[in-house]
């Protein structure tokens, strides 16, 4: 299987928005919309589009010619900004096929090239063992739990951070 990232285009809206209304929300922050609209579509390609190679990356994943999933990398504030936070998902029928390894390989390497970024960072929700996996795959080791550190659903739940130095 060929697994490539490309920067978003407005061309991927239609699959932008469908990826964000199917992709499953068990061990995602509820800060993402629900449901996803054209507006928060069209918001979310501007920013990426402004803040490109500055303050993040943001790419699309694709499998063997199928938009499957979303993956950036964003500069934190502080840390003389030299420290990026990952966040990815896949379309649930591309699970366990290793494109979330994959496409977090690349992320990293693209992210640490284009922002000059010294560690990268990301929080995994308690239960999201194929999450930990893709992270350890790829050389992330756990650096905290931070006991019910996030509330999803009106329940506290555990996060685990995890590092890439
Ligand atoms: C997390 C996610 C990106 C993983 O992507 P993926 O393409 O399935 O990942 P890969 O195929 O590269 O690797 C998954 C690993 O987890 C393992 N795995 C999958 N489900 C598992 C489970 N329920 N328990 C334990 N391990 C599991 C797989 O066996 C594989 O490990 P292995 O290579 O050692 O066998 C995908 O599940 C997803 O998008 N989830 C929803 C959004 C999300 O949770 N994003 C991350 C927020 S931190």
């Amino acid at each position: 299987m060929t697994i490539t990232l490309h920067a978003w285009t407005l061309d991927d809206k239609p699959a932008l928005i469908a990826l964000c209304n199917a992709v499953d929300r068990t061990f995602l922050s509820d800060r993402l919309p629900e449901p996803y609209t054209e507006a928060d579509a069209n918001w979310w390609l501007g920013m990426a589009a402004e803040n490109e190679g500055k303050e993040g990356v943001w790419r699309s994943i694709w499998a063997d010619g199928n938009l499957v999933g979303s993956i950036s990398v964003e500069r934190k504030d502080g840390d003389e900004n030299k420290v990026g936070e990952l966040g990815y998902m896949i379309l649930t029928p591309w699970w366990s096929k290793g494109i979330g390894t994959e496409a977090v390989s690349q992320i990293c390497e693209i992210a640490t090239r284009e922002l000059g970024l010294v560690q990268i960072t990301t929080m995994v929700f308690e239960g999201n063992r194929a999450s930990e996996r893709v992270l350890e795959k790829n050389g992330f080791r756990l650096e905290e739990t931070k006991t019910g550190a996030v509330v999803k659903g009106g329940k506290a739940m555990d996060v685990r951070v995890y590092l890439l130095v």
